[in-house]
This record gives structure tokens, sequence and C-alpha cells, in this order.
């Protein structure tokens, strides 16, 4: 078993093991991976992405990418090979982990395996001196006549998410983030600057499914005309929504805003005949999982954030 830097690879030697992994991207979270592996080729092709992967008798059975983010490093993904080696995914996350680690410049490393159960990536991690975060892969789902009950909104206005929302939604996601464990995990949402470029990633960007601006929505404060809330929603196959964000400034909580949003979102799937609603959550956010909880969802998997700080 060779492992190669991912630069001296081409598309046609990582095509059949990302086929592979699109299959189980869509057996654990109703995911269609193809154009998420159609972007990884094309960067491939253009050597252009770091990462490493691992060659057997001539055959590719694994790899692993990240990327860098100013002084940020962050793990795009890890996939192995079914009946390879065990042992051969820790040791692809180690050579990531520790070229990032030793990268000029790197303070900080990110890490969401989605794809893997919380706990069977840790060990590698851990001695590297990782935190780790467990999070809740949850999914609803989607039949005809479903609905979440809401209270009447009053003195909000629940409209469709627009270009102008950028500046103001980014604000309203620092606020909504300030000394949250979130914030922990992904440090766009500490500053606006970050908030903003996180917000231009799930909108612009094809990286977490297609934005869907129908089912999207913020919360004006009708007298103010103030944002002070969002629902931001992908589509991540052709009928499976997934919620990227939910937040309310803090002082606009516990009034069912939360449940309107989602009771919106969900209207605008079924009437397109979406059939699934995921979304993912820390599982440290007890009020947030408990109210996916209320409102039906279910925890499909348990996956790992890890973070560390240099
Ligand atoms: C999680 C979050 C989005 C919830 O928003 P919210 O608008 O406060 O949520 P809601 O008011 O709709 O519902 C939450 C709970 O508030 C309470 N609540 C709802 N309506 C209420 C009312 N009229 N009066 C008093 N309490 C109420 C209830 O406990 C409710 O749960 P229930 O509806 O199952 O009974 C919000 O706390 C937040 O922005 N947190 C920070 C960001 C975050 O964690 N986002 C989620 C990331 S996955």
């Amino acid at each position: 078993m060779e492992i190669i830097d991912l630069r001296h690879f081409g598309a046609a030697e990582l095509r059949p093991l990302l086929t592979e992994e699109a299959q189980l991207w869509s057996e654990r979270m109703s995911w269609d991976y193809h154009s998420s592996a159609e972007m990884i080729l094309r960067y491939l092709d253009s050597k252009i992405l770091p990462g490493y992967a691992a060659v057997d008798n001539g055959r590719t059975v694994g790899y692993s990418f990240f990327v860098y983010e100013g002084s940020k490093g962050v793990v795009g993904d890890m996939f192995v090979a079914a009946q390879t080696e065990s042992g051969l995914g820790e040791r692809l996350l180690n050579h990531v982990a520790e070229t990032l680690q030793n990268s000029p410049g790197i303070h900080r490393i990110e890490a969401q395996l989605l794809l893997h159960d919380s706990g069977s990536t840790s060990t590698v991690f851990k001695r590297r001196g990782f935190r780790r975060f467990p999070r809740l892969f949850m999914s609803l789902p989607l039949r005809a006549g479903l609905t979440f009950e809401a209270p009447d909104l009053r003195s909000f206005t629940l409209r469709p998410w627009a270009e102008p929302d950028f500046q103001p939604g980014a604000s309203v996601i620092m606020q909504a983030y300030a000394g949250h464990v979130d914030s922990e995990i992904n440090d766009q949402y500490r500053s606006v600057a970050g908030s903003l470029r996180f917000l231009n990633n799930i909108v612009r960007f094809p990286g977490c499914g297609t934005f869907d601006p129908t089912s999207s929505f913020t919360v004006i404060h009708t007298a103010s005309r103030a944002v002070v809330g969002m629902l931001l929603c992908s589509r991540v196959r052709e009928d499976v929504g997934h919620v990227t964000q939910v937040c309310l400034l803090p002082e606009f909580r516990n009034q069912g805003l939360a449940r309107a949003l989602m009771a919106a979102c969900l209207r605008s799937l079924l009437d397109r005949k979406f059939t699934e609603l995921s979304l993912t959550v820390t599982e440290a956010n007890y009020n947030a999982v408990q109210l996916y909880e209320r409102l039906g969802f279910d925890t499909r998997r348990v996956f790992d954030a890890f973070v560390w700080e240099g």
C-alpha cells in the first residue's frame, strides 16, 4: 500500500472510488454526491487539490483532501473503499492532520466527517490534540398533509431569502452564535466577515447541495423592518431538502419563530413533492435538538466535528 500526494493524481484514477463513495452518501444521508464528486475531480485534474490517496496494486482504495482558507485548514473528506485494510482511513487522516499542523501560518484546523460514525476516527485526532464535538444528522420523512404547528406571527413577517439579506443576515448569524458551541466548531460565525463567507458558500456555491431560495426565509420584525432570523435550505437530492442554517437573534427567541420558519420551509418542500428534510445539529445544542425532536425529526447518525488550535 502506497500513500501518494493527491496532486499526482488525475480524475480517471479517483473516479471509481468517488462512485463508490457516492453510493454511501446516498445510503447514509439520502444525499446525491455526484455534483460534489465532479467538483473534486475537476480540482484533481487541475492538480490543485491538497491531500493523499492510497494505492494498492495500482488501484486507488482511499483518499482524503483538505483546503486552505487563510490561516485555517479544513479537512474536506475521507473515504476508503470497502474491504480495504482496517486503519487506512485513520492513516490518511493522520497524514492530512500532520501536513496541516506543519503548514506555516496555519493556526486552526476544522474537520466535520459526516460520512463517518462518531468515535470511528477520533483516535488520530485526539492524539494530535484536537477537540471533538459529536453532532447529529437528523431527518424527517415528508408525507402529504404533514404540518408543523406554529403560533401567529403577530409583529413579524416571513419572506423568502433575497439578495439584500446577505449583510443583515451575516450580522444576525454573528450575534445568534456569540458564545455558542457552534462558533467553537466553525470560527466563521465569530465575525460578520466570516458569516458573510459562510452565507456566500451556502447560497452561491454548490458545496453543500444547491441552495433552494424557495424554501429559505428571513424573519423580519415588521415595525422596524430589521432581519431578526433566518432559515436556509438546500437541495441535496432532487427530492431531499437540507436545512443548512436556522437562527434567531437572542431577544427574539422562544416565541415560536423557529417553528414558523420550519413550517414555511416544510410547506414549500411539500408543494414541490420533496420526500425528506434533513439537518445537522451539535449534540450539546440541547434547545435546538429538542425543537427538532418535537417537530418529528429522528437522529439517523452521529458523526464528529474536530477542531485544533495551534
Ligand atoms: C434554536 C433556535 C433557532 C430556536 O429558535 P426559537 O425561535 O427560540 O424556537 P421556537 O420558539 O420556535 O421553539 C423553541 C422552544 O421555545 C419555546 N416556545 C415556543 N413558542 C413559545 C411561546 N409562544 N412562548 C414561550 N415559549 C415558547 C418552546 O419550548 C419551544 O419548543 P416547543 O415549540 O417544542 O414547545 C434559537 O434558539 C437559536 O437561534 N439558537 C442559536 C442558533 C442555533 O443553535 N441554531 C440551530 C443550529 S442547528
